[in-house]
């Protein structure tokens, strides 16, 4: 990690014309003041995104995405934010000064460390005498020493081995227990691993946070593979297996092949198919599901060729499908899965099934002939019908055209009666996903009372120039909700330090923030375009009123707990003030 000090990131911020770098990535149009394109971060049809010069911000008002021009490359790339920044000064001519190599501070810094060691240790047994069998048994699938050294590939031997290990550089046993590595029965402890193939489990990142172990001794007791227990450094639904190998040559080939088992994934990298990941088990989480889709490339699905692959090739297309990511599938023939398919049919045979991987429509039809007998005509219908809501809005018009002439072929039903069944289809589901939306804005609406509205325009509107942070210290002072406050308190230490402020670089200061997930919400909710002095003083005036009237509530609470009688009148004066207030 490198460190670049925030004077510099702010003069290339400044030096940069937001207008100028987004149009590299995306087209834009000018329209009055702003510049106007098609949002790259949802499925968008229409050009959704405002690019603002002045203010050195873009705002897409369909999907929310916001931010200056560093959160566009970095979000736009996948890139971490300091990357973007390099990129950026580079396109501009910026020397930056990054000679400060500062440490990768990590909150579990020991138990990477822990982690790493371990995985340093079950690689050194595999070269011993003691791993002669499980190296054979390596030679024998086929993973040479180059593929053991590049996948760190390891051994657990039958007795407590690394544990004793990790005690001899003072490491406690609770520590390693709560990191899954060991286990405690009564007063006894023994290791996790025994007698196991281990392969280690790496984070999006690289760092190692778990293990899998096989079985490789005839007479082993199951499970096949052992995984680490989920810790506070292992969460199974943040992984996926080979990802941090997969990345850049995911982004060179421009497609990502999804496959289910570890040892696939290591087949198909050392193949030459790097571009490789594989899921853990055949679920997917939504933060896999946007981990993926943040790598803006098509999926290629090659599960097992079995029913149970079968079935999860529906399940997993359906999510990615959901999130509008492009899919292709491929469904193996004769062997189990991808590693047994490569070394049995070879590096072109994958080639060539990778090449003719047919769509989501083209699988789906397949895929509901399952259970039915077609024979049976209300089985046909409902097979038909199947078909026909399995096409999306955003299939391909040829593709469409390709399936109902195959319907309308395979089953003899005129292709008109299909093209209307399908509107129909459509039209239905059009109705309920609007339905749907309003019954979301309108909640959206009930949630954002007058009162946070308020809150957050003078909050954006401070962000935006030092004459609404002297308005609000004058005429406000303070917000009664905490973490608005914080947003407020950073706002000020801001100014207070740079003695100036806008947005753009206020957004760039906002990333190292424990509140950026709630400065990027009030930007993104802002869509009024003016900012002026008589605005700000109508929200602060419309707080300071929704303030007295709550504070007339509680009063009027009080009052009918108040038992002295000086004490009552006093309360009811101080209603009447407020009411006048008011
Ligand atoms: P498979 O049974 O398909 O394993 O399970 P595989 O990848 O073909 O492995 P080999 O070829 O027999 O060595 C697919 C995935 O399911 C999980 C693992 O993540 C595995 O990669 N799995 C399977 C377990 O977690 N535990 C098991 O006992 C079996
Ligand atoms: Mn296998």
């Amino acid at each position: 990690m490198f460190h670049i000090s925030e004077e510099e990131i702010n003069q290339v911020r400044q030096n940069a014309d937001i207008v100028e770098i987004i149009s590299s990535y995306i087209p834009l149009n000018q329209k009055g003041k702003n510049y106007f394109g098609v949002c790259p971060f949802h499925e968008d049809h229409s050009p959704s995104m405002s690019v603002s010069r002045e203010k050195g911000i873009y705002k897409c008002f369909s999907c929310g995405a916001t931010g200056n021009v560093f959160k566009f490359v970095s979000d736009y790339e996948n890139i971490t934010f300091p990357e973007a920044v390099q990129k950026i000064a580079q396109k501009i001519g910026i020397t930056l000064s990054i000679t400060t190599e500062i440490k990768k501070i990590t909150k579990y810094e020991i138990e990477y460390k822990i982690m790493t060691l371990s995985n340093l240790f079950y690689q050194n047994n595999l070269m011993t005498e003691k791993g002669k069998k499980a190296r054979e048994y390596l030679e024998n699938r086929g993973l040479t020493e180059e593929i053991q050294k590049e996948f760190q590939i390891g051994l657990a031997f039958d007795k407590n081995s690394l544990s004793e290990f990790l005690h001899q550089k003072n490491y406690e046993n609770s520590l390693l227990i709560s990191l899954g590595l060991l286990n405690q029965k009564k007063e006894f402890f023994y290791d996790t691993f025994l007698d196991r193939i281990m392969f280690p489990i790496h984070n999006l990142n690289g760092d190692v946070v778990g293990f899998t172990g096989r079985i490789y001794l005839p007479n082993s007791s199951p499970p096949k593979y052992l995984n680490s227990k989920e810790t506070m450094i292992f969460k199974k639904g943040n992984i996926l297996f080979n990802y941090h190998r997969a990345k850049d040559p995911i982004r060179l080939e421009k497609k990502v092949i999804l496959v289910e088992g570890n040892m696939d994934a290591i087949r198909m990298y050392s193949c030459g198919f790097k571009n490789t990941i594989a899921l853990m088990g055949t679920s997917l989480t939504s933060y896999q599901i946007k981990e993926i889709k943040k790598l803006r490339v098509p999926v290629i699905l090659m599960f097992d060729n079995d029913d149970a692959g079968f079935t999860a090739t529906y399940q997993i297309g359906t999510l990615l499908e959901k999130e509008n990511i492009p899919i292709h599938i491929v469904r193996l023939s004769g062997e189990k899965d991808p590693d047994d398919y490569l070394l049995k049919n070879g590096i072109e045979a994958m080639q060539n099934n990778i090449k003719h991987a047919i769509s989501f429509i083209e699988f789906k039809l397949n895929y509901f002939k399952r259970n039915k007998n077609l024979q049976d005509s209300e089985e046909l219908a409902a097979y038909i019908k199947e078909v026909l809501k399995g096409m999306k809005e955003n299939t391909d018009p040829i593709l469409k055209e390709i399936t109902l002439k195959k319907l309308s072929n395979d089953y003899d039903i005129s292709m008109e009666l299909l093209i209307s069944e399908l509107d129909h289809i459509k039209e239905k589901e059009q109705k309920q996903n609007e339905k749907i939306k309003v019954s979301q804005e309108e909640q959206k609406i009930i949630k954002k009372t007058k009162y946070t509205d308020s809150i957050f325009h003078i909050l954006y509107f401070m962000m935006n120039d030092p004459i609404y942070i002297k308005m609000y210290k004058k005429n406000l002072g303070f917000i009664d909700q905490a973490t608005y406050r914080g947003i407020a308190n950073e706002i000020l230490a801001y100014y207070e330090f740079h003695k100036c402020i806008n947005l753009a670089d206020f957004l760039t200061f906002a990333e190292n923030s424990k509140l950026k997930k709630e400065i990027y919400e009030i930007v993104t909710s802002i869509n009024d375009e003016t900012i002026d002095e008589t605005i700000m003083e109508e929200y602060i005036m419309s707080v300071k009123k929704i303030r007295k009237q709550n504070e007339i509530k509680q009063l009027k609470e009080k009052l009918k707990l108040e038992m002295d009688s000086n004490k009552e009148l006093e309360i009811v004066k101080r209603i009447a003030e407020l009411k006048k207030e008011v």
